[in-house]
């Protein structure tokens, strides 16, 4: 069978946000990869550059130039020289020049084509046909911040986590629960909620941010008591948004509040404490490494996980590991560009211990490959939303794998 490239094409198209993006076909002699980018909104100011100046249409244009031609005859299977290629035309540290985004669109949808190529889906292609393990699914169901318009909480987001769920089924269904429960529980106490969600699905009520905490606690304690699965409140709090980097405080608006770096330690160690939080993500600054670490060794049984921090780049990671910043990393792909990046930085976490959560971004489309991506790469927990048709998309594909592996699929030890 031969995945040699034989054509590419380009368009661009919409988000679910409604902006423009570009979506990359790659077709072999025997397969098809096409995949489209996300785009986030809380983006880490390390991460690589989405679109050279001019956004989508310069790139496609840079990539009818550029890239098109050299890509021709090329061999999909061969991922890594296809990623190589990218930043050796592109000839920058940070894809500014052809765009993240479209290195992103082409290294999956290069992947997909070597899959099809080799009648394999992209899930088993990517681990080496092992792949059976599923990911448990960290769902966002309440929240503000960058994701929502207008005034709501200051920590971003408020999620679930399915503990010992049996099946990946099974803790979908716990995470459309909760969702739901929140949804009762804030139509009962808050007066002017209106049921308006944000970006990625999840409530935005004009609330404070810890009656959101109260609420999501109750109703994860409600639904763990429902069903046999542990459902535990998590949070991205994405500090940088709300960090004023000349005063050095997290300025919590709805409070009318300000906190200084130990005051935030404090308060993250009282919200784990009290909420028995799970995971915490971005808890400080995207630069500040030291306090990650003090509440790294702090808190207890709590996934403590850098997003901005380090932007799914090995060197960030590097820098991390040293101090002892976190114990887990969020990987999107599209922030480092291409699939090589990405496995790279998610082999160096698992190699320190640190729980790689294979994630979304706030802006996406109907695409797939990110459940394979997480069973791909191995990675124990996928952070996707609960609700919406481009996170139902992702859930539904687990769903989907979970059913194609049989026997054989199992939970990820976490
Ligand atoms: P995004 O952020 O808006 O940059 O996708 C989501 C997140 O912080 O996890
Ligand atoms: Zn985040």
């Amino acid at each position: 069978m031969s995945a040699i490239i034989e054509e590419v094409v380009a368009r661009k198209l919409f988000n679910s946000r409604g902006r423009e993006t570009i979506e990359v076909d790659i077709i072999t002699c025997e397969g098809f990869g096409s995949a489209a980018s996300p785009a986030g909104a809380s983006t880490g100011k390390a991460e690589v550059v989405c679109y050279p100046e001019g956004g989508v249409d310069s790139a496609l244009q840079k990539f009818e130039e550029l890239v098109i031609p050299e890509l021709i005859g090329m061999d999909a299977e061969e991922q890594n020289d296809i990623d190589m290629l990218l930043h050796e035309i592109d000839g920058t540290s940070n894809f500014s020049n052809i765009g993240g985004n479209t290195a992103f669109a082409v290294s999956i949808a290069n992947a997909e084509a070597a899959a099809t190529s080799l009648d394999l889906p992209l899930f088993k292609y990517l681990s080496g046909y092992v792949g059976s393990e599923l990911p448990y699914p960290l769902g966002n169901v309440l929240g503000g911040g960058e994701h929502v318009l207008g005034k709501t909480t200051d920590i971003q987001e408020y999620l679930v986590m399915p503990l010992n769920a049996s099946s990946f089924v099974e803790a979908a269904t716990a995470n459309v629960k909760v969702h739901a429960k929140v949804g009762d529980l804030l139509g009962k106490t808050c007066k002017n909620f209106t049921g308006g969600r944000g970006d990625e699905g999840a409530w935005a009520p004009n609330i404070s941010n810890e009656e959101a905490l109260k609420i999501v606690f109750q109703a994860c304690q409600e639904v763990s008591e429902q069903i046999d699965v542990e459902c535990r409140p998590c949070l991205d709090v994405a500090a940088s948004s709300f960090y004023d980097v000349k005063k050095g405080v997290y300025v919590y608006s709805m409070e009318g509040k300000k906190r200084d770096a130990g005051e935030q330690l404090e308060f993250m160690l009282q919200l784990i404490e009290d909420y028995k939080l799970a995971y915490v993500e971005d808890p400080f600054d995207e630069d500040d490494y030291e306090n990650f670490a003090e509440l790294t060794k702090k808190a207890e049984n709590c996934l403590i996980c850098g997003d901005d921090l380090f932007v799914t780049n090995r060197d960030r990671l590097a820098k991390g590991i040293e101090v002892g910043a976190c114990n887990s990393l969020i990987v999107k792909v599209n922030q480092i560009g291409t699939l090589t990046d990405a496995l790279e930085t998610t082999k160096l976490a698992k190699w320190a211990g640190y729980v790689p959560v294979m994630s979304h971004r706030s802006g996406e489309t109907v695409d797939t490959h990110l459940a394979h991506l997480a069973v791909g790469f191995g990675c124990p927990v996928i952070k996707t939303g609960v609700l919406h048709g481009e996170r139902v998309a992702k859930i539904n594909e687990l769903i989907r794998i979970e059913e194609n592996l049989g026997n054989r699929a199992q939970m990820s030890i976490l």
